[in-house]
């Protein structure tokens, strides 16, 4: 299987699919990549600047008998979505296997909006891969990860999917977006609590000083106010 390691450097998957799979690898990366097996190609560039090289490699393995490209790895520190949108075009550039598998690293770039980044990710490939399914692994802390197969789909059906997921994942947005609107923010809810308080703090303070204004309602104690009063009769 033919794979590409895009966001390769250091080189942890590259290392592991050449010398535990024996699969040949394109490593993408501007970084260093350090890997010992002849498997593993380097290609020190940004993958936006790789794909004449990702087309000669999968030429080569088409060549082999494989179809073409095998599997897809994708670890880069970008947005998802611009990862899902580099992913897209090198499709276009290069052919993939029937068989072809997708492993996306999906990095929560936006506190809280983990999903709506794995949504929009999804509907971006949606034109290509099939099968999604977002993991949350144990080595994956923030991050979520993506994994598809590749679709066989006519270019009419690329295009109708495309639009069907673009919908849905504007949905997604818009109901995040809303909730956000609605939900107070730390520093509002903190701000509600101070004047609730001080309101409580005002209307307690009145009352106590009613209270000692107002002339007492009790027969007793206007009896032993008024025999403080009034000197005794004799
Ligand atoms: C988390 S590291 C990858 C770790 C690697 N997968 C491993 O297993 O050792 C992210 C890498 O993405 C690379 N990167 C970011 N944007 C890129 C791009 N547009 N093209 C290629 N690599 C990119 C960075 O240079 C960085 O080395």
């Amino acid at each position: 299987m033919y794979a590409v390691d895009i966001g390769a450097s250091p080189g942890g998957w590259s290392d592991y699919l050449a010398t535990v799979h024996g699969c040949p690898v394109l490593a993408i990366d501007p970084g260093v990549v350090s890997c010992r097996s002849p498997l593993v190609r380097h290609v020190p560039k940004l993958l936006q600047e790789s794909f004449g090289d990702v087309r000669a490699f999968a030429a080569e393995a088409a060549e082999a008998g494989r179809g073409g490209l095998g599997l897809l790895v994708c670890d880069m520190n970008v947005r998802p979505l611009e990862a899902a949108s580099l992913i897209r075009t090198l499709c276009e550039a290069a052919p993939l296997a029937p068989d072809a598998a997708l492993i996306l690293t999906c990095k929560e770039t936006q506190a809280g909006r983990s999903k709506a980044l794995v949504a929009e990710a999804v509907a971006e490939l949606s034109d290509w891969w099939t099968d999604f399914r977002s993991l949350h692994l144990l080595s994956n802390g923030k991050e979520r990860t993506l994994i598809a197969h590749v679709l066989q789909a006519s270019p009419e059906r690329r295009a109708e999917l495309r639009a069907e997921r673009a919908a849905a994942a504007a949905e997604a947005k818009r109901a995040w977006e809303q909730k956000v609107l609605t939900t107070p923010s730390p520093a509002e809810r903190n701000k509600e609590k101070m004047e609730r308080k001080a309101k409580s703090k005002a209307t307690k303070n009145q009352a106590a000083a009613g209270d000692a204004a107002a002339p007492s309602s009790s027969p007793q104690a206007d009896a032993v106010a008024a025999a403080a009063a009034e000197p005794a009769v004799a």
